[in-house]
């Protein structure tokens, strides 16, 4: 890989659920030292960088996304000398590791609530968002909480109701605040000191809000078969404020004066022109944002072919100049690619992820197939389960299989939530072993997006849509690069636009020259080919 361009260009992230990839201390909930012991199987992989989702101390509302110091390690995951450890092991074996960053709102329990709940006089009464109640006694605004209900809560203590986007356990911060700013920007020197590469930051686009606390008016566009239930109203005045972006630059400024390529990855569930506006940069200027906000748009789309075709070409179109894509096909809040699209159309969507212009943030499991897991009532612990049944994230959040060993070597205890049924033989021993499994495909599509300058940094072109068969090309210099896609359970032809060597596909025993004429691809399959360079267009 070239030496000259930053590694979370030509890399690929990993997410880590750290409850969930691997207990050390038999209490069924995973760990730090889990995740170092796990190291060598991402180095064998072959994915560049970790993002860990939270393990501060927290009560646990929101499984650590409830932050009650944001300097510390909860003791369920370890201590600080874990995580110390766990950087260090990872940057002697070459990855990177990302930790996530919860800006937005605290736990209910962090000091800093307790304190500006008190008075109405505490010093730190503005750090969070307290309003007095509409004459008649209703809620400051009508804005609704992620997870259900009023974003608002009372507290009659002193007679105000203070804003939670989302758990009332997650008071919002006010980050219009200087002294707010002021600390959550300590909090980014602390793990920065300590040699991070670099954050997730969570729900990055609802940190101001509006300062005239105007209603959010109806959603036109909700659509009660898919928008989550809070979208009945356009979170206009809650969310998104263009006040946000002046943050994320101050951010991305404090990053830029650390040694090394920090990055700064942003949680943007938003329309591809304002996600793009992220990037940051006036016309022609810098890009003085965030380096990856988060494209979402594959966990979104139908999976058919010209949808695809058609949000690539918006996405690639919309980003500003010198602006890295990113794609994401899962993670700890969606359910699983492979129930999503369904487990035979996994392979050639791992394909996509691995082969577009960008950086792939991968999810843990999603190499194995793992698909959603049925949660009895009684083992629910997502709290969104409890207020809004079937919006639930625990079926993607179980533990990662590791081998036939009790409890799929995930922990000698009971897990925190139950294992994919299928563990014993849907689990990482098992799929090494097997030269036909998802997990080999990933590990050699990572292998050959290593090795292979266009398809780690070169540039993307459509080759259209045939059918239900999408292609395009990757290229840089001389090398040239054609992905075709089969979405339907039919075969299909692939015209090629030159003869070459098919590379790679999802069948596994499908290797060779490829002429003039293109391929048939056998149903949900996925090649990359590599062209000969005399006759290539
Ligand atoms: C983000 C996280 C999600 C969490 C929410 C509130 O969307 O990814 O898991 O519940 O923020 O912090």
């Amino acid at each position: 890989m070239s030496k000259t361009e930053e590694w979370w260009r030509t890399g690929v992230v990993y997410q880590v659920y750290p409850r969930s990839f691997q207990d050390s201390n038999g209490d069924g909930v995973g760990d730090l030292k889990g995740i170092e012991q796990r190291l060598d199987y991402l180095v064998w992989l072959g994915i560049d960088a970790i993002w860990i989702s939270p393990f501060y101390p927290s009560p646990m509302a929101d499984f650590g996304y409830d932050v009650a110091d944001y300097c510390g390690v909860d003791p369920i995951f370890g201590t600080l000398e874990d995580f110390d450890s766990l950087l260090a092991a990872a940057h002697a074996k070459g990855l990177k590791v990302l930790i996530d960053f919860v800006p937005n709102h605290t736990s209910d329990r962090h000091p800093w609530f307790l304190a500006s709940r008190a008075s109405r006089s505490n010093p730190k009464r503005d750090w969070y968002l307290w309003r007095d109640r509409k004459p008649h006694g209703e809620a400051p605004t009508n804005w609704l909480s992620v997870f259900g209900g009023s974003a608002w809560e009372y507290d009659a203590a002193t007679g105000q109701s203070y804003l939670h986007s989302f758990l009332p356990e997650q008071p919002d911060l006010n980050w219009r605040n200087p002294a707010v700013e002021a600390v959550m920007f300590d909090v980014l020197r602390f793990w920065l000191d300590r040699g991070v590469d670099g954050f997730r930051m969570d729900v990055l686009w609802y940190l101001i809000k509006d300062d005239q606390w105007r209603d959010n008016p109806a959603n036109p566009a909700f659509d009660p078969a898919r928008s989550p239930p809070h979208m009945t109203l356009d979170p206009l005045y809650s969310a998104d404020r263009p006040e946000t972006l002046q943050i994320v630059k101050r951010m991305r400024r404090l990053l830029d004066g650390y040694p090394g390529d920090r990055v700064m990855v942003g949680e943007t569930y938003l329309p591809i022109a304002r996600l793009a506006a992220y990037y940051g940069g006036a016309a022609g200027g810098r890009l003085d944002g965030a380096h990856l906000p988060f494209n979402f748009k594959l966990i979104q789309a139908e999976w058919n072919a010209a949808e695809i075709d058609a949000l690539i070409r918006r996405y690639e179109a919309a980003l500003p100049e010198g602006a890295q894509p990113n794609w994401v096909l899962g993670n700890h809040d969606n359910p699983r690619v492979a129930s999503r699209i369904g487990p035979e159309r996994a392979r050639a969507a791992m394909v996509l992820l691995l082969t577009l212009r960008g950086t792939p943030t991968l999810y843990y499991g999603d190499e194995l197939g793992l698909t959603d897991v049925e949660i009895p009532p009684h083992r629910v612990q997502d709290p969104r389960e409890k207020t809004q049944p079937g919006h639930g994230r625990d079926p993607e959040r179980t533990p990662m299989p590791w081998s036939s060993e009790t409890e799929a070597g995930f922990t000698v205890g009971e897990p925190w939530l139950p294992l994919n049924p299928d563990w014993p033989t849907r689990n990482v021993e098992a799929e090494r072993e097997d030269t036909a499994s998802l997990l080999n495909l990933t590990r050699a599509l990572l292998a050959l997006r290593r090795a292979e300058p266009a398809l780690h940094s070169g540039s993307w072109r459509s080759l259209g849509v045939e059918g239900e068969v999408l292609a395009y090309m990757r290229v840089t210099g001389s090398s040239r690069w054609a992905v075709a896609i089969n979405f339907s359970g039919e075969s299909a032809r692939f015209a090629s636009p030159a003869p070459g060597i098919l590379e790679l596909s999802t069948e596994p025993d499908r290797q060779g020259h490829i002429d003039e004429g293109g391929l048939d691809l056998a149903p949900h399959e996925a090649v990359v080919l590599r062209l000969d360079q005399a006759g290539a267009p």
